[in-house]
């Protein structure tokens, strides 16, 4: 696919994914979450990708839903964005493969919502995080009432949702909505660092580490560690297993293939 709302490109197996409408403050527009879609398709399918590291141009990660958009639609309109745009954010989070969103500025509804569907978080000092769909008039479309309980807990969760008001990148962190601030200047350097550690690991460890967290957290405790002995049962017929253990036992670093 070519894309105009978006860049791709592929550096030492990470896929860089830059939202580029800084005009409009990078607002997920229709045309945009296709875009959005099509991309993380794209670094789940290329063999050449390990990692996705997603960010924003200019001085927003992205400011939110494209608010022209959402003004003129019906009811029903709004349901099947909503579950479009939760159906691609899925993907973000279903991602075998490691996704981090390097937040540059604003992180704004569907902003915050996109970087909190990623694996990881990395916040420049001058990000800004809010849920700020009350002050419209609506409710979150993009899973903020469920993923925002779920990383900074439900009281944490509700004071965002309700007042609508933005937090700095230390407050982020403190609640733990993000995983590390770092200056500005060094935000994407500090992002590929962390994927490029994760890409040291074995790809299938990794997948199913990811698998693991995803399917299990909203199953019952017995089933959940069930579902991780299961993985750790299978991983063991991996080549990567062999090779990790081998490795570690000849005192020298593991050449994972993902097999
Ligand atoms: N949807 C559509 N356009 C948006 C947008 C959004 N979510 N966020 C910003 N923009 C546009 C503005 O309309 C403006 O366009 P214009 O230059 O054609 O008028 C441009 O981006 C720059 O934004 P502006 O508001 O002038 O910048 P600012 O520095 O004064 O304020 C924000 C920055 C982020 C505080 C402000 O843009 C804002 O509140 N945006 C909406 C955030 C929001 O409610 N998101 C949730 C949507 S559900």
């Amino acid at each position: 696919m070519t894309y105009e709302l978006l860049t791709f490109q592929v550096t030492d197996r990470i896929a860089t994914i830059t939202v580029n409408r800084p005009d409009k403050l990078n607002a997920l527009n229709d045309a945009l979450m296709r875009e959005l879609s099509a991309a993380i398709d794209e670094a789940v399918s290329r063999d050449d990708v390990g990692a996705v590291l997603l960010t924003g141009a200019g001085r927003a990660f992205v400011a939110g839903a494209d608010i022209a958009e959402l003004a003129g639609q019906s009811a029903v309109e709004g349901k099947a964005r909503a579950e479009r745009g939760q159906r691609t954010f899925r993907k973000f989070e279903q991602s075998p493969k490691p996704t981090l969103a390097a937040i540059n500025g604003f992180a704004l509804g569907g902003g915050c919502e996109l970087a909190m569907a990623c694996h990881l978080r990395v916040a420049s000092d001058a990000a800004k995080f809010g849920q700020p769909e009350v002050k419209l008039g609506i409710v979150p479309g993009y899973g903020a009432t469920q993923r925002l309980p779920r990383l900074v807990g439900k009281g944490r969760a509700l004071q965002l949702l309700l007042t609508g008001e933005m937090i700095d990148a230390a407050e982020a962190y403190r609640i733990g909505l993000v995983n590390r601030v770092v200056a500005a200047g060094e935000l994407i350097d500090a992002a590929r660092a962390m994927l490029t550690t994760i890409l040291t690991q074995g790809p299938l460890a990794v997948a199913h580490c990811i698998e693991a967290v995803d399917r299990g957290l909203d199953l019952p405790l017995d089933d959940a560690i069930a579902l991780e002995a299961s993985y750790f049962g299978l991983l063991s017929a991996s080549a990567d297993k062999a090779e990790g253990m081998r490795a570690f036992l000849d005192k020298r670093p593991a050449k994972f293939t993902g097999q």
